[in-house]
């Protein structure tokens, strides 16, 4: 009966209403989000109607960073104007700043990371709400609809997943045996159909109910009642209370282009700038308007300079603006960005506990990038934070949670799971965001699309998002080279780490050994770009990852869709 209302609701929508053909396009983590988002775009949806019927796809075929347990940030461009909505989780009203130490001040191993303690309140649902509310033109259930269906009926699972699902499940077997992660994922089989009914029963009450289905009623009790047998913090109240916010994007002119990117509680709209500012700053000044070559030991040893320098500001600075003012305008300051790269030293490794923050006195992850036929688009980076998040499946209700408070700073100088550090702007607070790193982010040429990019990564995420730009924009890349060609990343601490993607030139390699680094080969990031390469839509997704992405060639609806 659904599925008949579904149907019948996308031929309403798909009615012939021809015109010149458009294009459009989707960059996604799986082939069943990709299926889906194609689908709502070529039935007449918008770039919001693909964004909220993937995210809910994503919960069921990516359980390892899909969610509707976990949160994210999205931003939207459509009839011209960027928001950005911050559907990021809340540390529980319960929590407290000390929480994750023992009696002795020391850090508590795991415990921001696997079970119940590590979940902040989730986002996702209130997000996909708000964003439907204010931009949607599909009815809801009929966007919720191919999740329920994809639960209800089973998805074959692809054999990455099932591999990674059987070595955590092996893992908290050994180390968290109180973890449930195995009950609902241990069976996992490559190529073997995978339902999941508890799933589909919570993603129906959604699709009835909208984020009332999740926030109060059964999935609400499921939640709450869960938490409070198996030591959590989460209650009911907690749920009720939270809520998705607009924020205003940070941007900023860079070459011509309008960079939008993501606002605090995330620190990589900030950081992307200043990376490409403070690059711009050197190839602009000392290198005379010469562009190093690309992946040489001179433009890594660069770039690794400049993010000596962002993540130093990353660590003081930056929190929940909510709770801890973050002071964005100074950090994009031209005047300041110039004094940061004056102090780059192009020669040598800077000293690492000489790079302090500048202004005077927290690996699983998902993004997707949807492109409609009217010029809109969509940017969306969604997370439960690690891989599987905190193993805890909500019994009853079928889902994982988070481990998003693990991006929490648990105590000053101790460095999360991305080895990320903090201090005060980002302690432990109740009804706070954790510091985030992703960074869904537009270019726009004249206020059109340029491109859509976005990656997961923990930390890595700003490097993937600024090289994806600088490998477009710079390098004359196209869009599949510019999500496959090796990334590099540094982030002031580990001391003179710079972590590289396979395939980085040997040559270079030892270049940077005898200046001091020292190399670390780690496949990092899954890009999903989309690009406008004089006025034709590429799209790419990187190739190591299991993302599917489409360019379709639509008709120009004469009405929008409903
Ligand atoms: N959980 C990774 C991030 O938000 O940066």
């Amino acid at each position: 009966m659904r599925r008949a209302c579904f149907v019948f609701l996308f031929l309403l929508v798909s009615a012939p209403l021809v015109a010149q053909p458009r294009q459009a396009a989707v960059a996604m983590p799986d082939a069943f989000s990709a299926e889906v988002a194609a689908q709502v775009l070529q039935r007449g949806g918008n770039a919001v109607d693909a964004a909220v019927a993937a995210q809910f796809v994503l919960a069921v075929t990516l359980p390892e960073a899909g969610n509707i347990g976990g949160g994210g940030f999205m931003l939207v461009h459509k009839d011209g104007e960027q928001e950005f909505l911050d559907y990021r989780e809340v540390a529980p009203a319960a929590a407290h700043r000390d929480m994750y130490l023992d009696e002795d001040g020391e850090v508590v191993p795991d415990l921001s990371v696997i079970g119940t303690l590590a979940s902040g309140v989730p986002g996702t649902v209130q997000g996909m709400w708000q964003v439907h509310r204010r931009h949607g033109s599909m009815p809801w259930a009929a966007l919720v609809q191919p999740a329920v269906t994809l639960a209800e009926e089973g998805f074959v699972v692809p054999e990455p997943l099932a591999r990674e699902a059987r070595e955590f499940a092996d893992y908290v077997k050994v180390h968290h045996p109180a973890v449930n992660f195995a009950d609902y994922f241990g069976g996992l089989a490559a190529g073997k159909l995978f339902r999941q009914p508890e799933l589909a029963a919570t993603l129906a009450r959604i699709r009835d109910r909208g984020a009332d289905g999740f926030y109060r009623g059964e999935t609400a009790r499921l939640i709450a009642d869960f938490m409070r047998d198996n030591g959590g913090l989460i209650t009911e109240q907690d749920l009720d209370a939270y809520r998705a916010k607009w924020r205003r994007p940070v941007s900023a002119d860079w070459r011509g282009y309008r960079i939008v990117s993501a606002a605090p509680p995330s620190s990589g709209g900030i950081a992307i700038i200043q990376w490409l500012k403070m690059y711009d700053r050197v190839r602009n000044g000392v290198l005379e308007g010469r562009a190093p070559a690309h992946n040489s030991a001179e433009y890594v040893h660069l770039l690794a300079e400049v993010g000596k320098r962002v993540f130093a500001d990353r660590a003081e600075y930056l929190g929940d603006p909510d709770f801890h003012p973050v002071p964005v305008a100074r950090l994009l300051d031209g005047e300041y960005l110039a004094r940061r790269s004056r102090e780059l030293n192009l020669a040598a490794i800077s000293p690492t506990p000489a790079v302090v923050p500048g202004l005077p006195e927290s690996e699983e992850t998902t993004h997707f990038s949807i492109v409609d036929r009217w010029g809109n688009a969509v940017s969306n980076t969604t997370t439960i934070n690690l891989s599987f998040g905190s193993g805890v499946v909500v019994e009853g209700a079928g889902f994982l949670l988070n481990d998003e408070m693990d991006d929490f700073s648990a105590k000053p100088g101790v460095p999360n799971a991305f080895g990320a550090l903090g201090g005060e702007a980002n302690e432990v607070q109740p009804g706070k965001r954790m510091l985030s790193s992703m960074s869904p982010t537009i270019l726009l040429d004249n206020g059109a699309v340029k491109m859509v990019t976005g990656s997961p990564g923990g930390t890595t995420i700003i490097t993937s998002v600024y090289q994806s730009i600088l490998n477009v924009v710079e390098f004359d890349m196209d869009a599949q080279r510019s999500v496959d060609t090796p990334r590099f990343h540094h982030q002031l601490w580990p001391k003179d780490q710079i972590r590289h993607q396979p395939g980085f030139d040997a040559g270079v390699r030892k270049e940077l050994r005898a200046m001091g680094y020292q190399l670390e080969q780690d496949g990092f990031g899954d890009l999903q770009v989309i690009v406008d390469r004089d006025g034709e839509l590429e799209a790419a997704s990187q190739s190591s990852g299991r993302g599917v992405s489409r360019v379709l060639s639509l008709p120009e609806p004469v009405r929008a869709a409903l």
